[in-house]
């Protein structure tokens, strides 16, 4: 059988690093939100950013509700790549307090759909939340309000990021080819 993790040796960001992070975001967001009147509502990407926000919705001390979408892009790498909802939210974003949570951001064509899509519902806030990003990739602008870790163009898996849908269960995260 093949091994967990093969090709993909390199750790960039230790279980630890990853870990304190996610405290001082979540402390951040706290800080941020305590006095906001109406509803958070956390909007987590599937599958990518499944374990980042299950750490993440724990570090947060404020009442909220958990939600998922699942996007996908097709011709991904043309200029033209299309943006589509593949699962739609259950909640009415309607005057909440939206929070996107992302595993990353790279060309940051999947998020600006998506905030222009929820935007349309006219919830009161919409801010994002990404654990990476990788700035030198971007194409298109997105206003991102929390970020875990800038990181090289490098491919990563591991704490939710695939290749292939595998990997998903590293609890690191690993460069891709290394
Ligand atoms: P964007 O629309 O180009 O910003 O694409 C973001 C999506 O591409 C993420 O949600 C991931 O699903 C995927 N992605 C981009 N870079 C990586 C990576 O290094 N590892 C795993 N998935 C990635
Ligand atoms: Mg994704």
């Amino acid at each position: 059988m093949k091994k967990l993790g093969a090709g993909a040796e390199k750790i960039l960001l230790s279980e630890e690093q990853i870990k304190k992070r996610v405290a001082e975001l979540g402390k951040q967001i706290t800080e941020d939100y305590k006095n906001c009147e109406d509803e958070i509502i956390i909007v987590s990407m599937l599958r990518g950013a499944m374990l980042f926000t299950a750490d993440l919705v724990r570090e947060i001390k404020l009442p909220l509700k958990i939600d998922f979408m699942t996007a996908a892009s097709y011709g991904a790498q043309t200029v033209s790549s299309e943006v589509r909802i593949i699962k739609d939210l259950d909640e009415n974003i309607h005057g909440k307090n939206v929070l996107i949570v992302e595993d990353i951001i790279d060309t940051g064509k999947t998020l600006r759909k998506i905030v222009d899509i929820l935007k349309t519902r006219e919830p009161k806030s919409v801010k994002i939340c990404t654990l990476l990003d990788k700035p030198e990739r971007r194409e298109v602008e997105v206003a991102v309000d929390y970020t875990g870790f800038k990181i090289p163009d490098e491919f990563v898996v591991g704490y939710g990021l695939d290749f292939n849908q595998e990997n998903r269960n590293l609890p690191a995260i690993h460069i891709v080819g290394e």
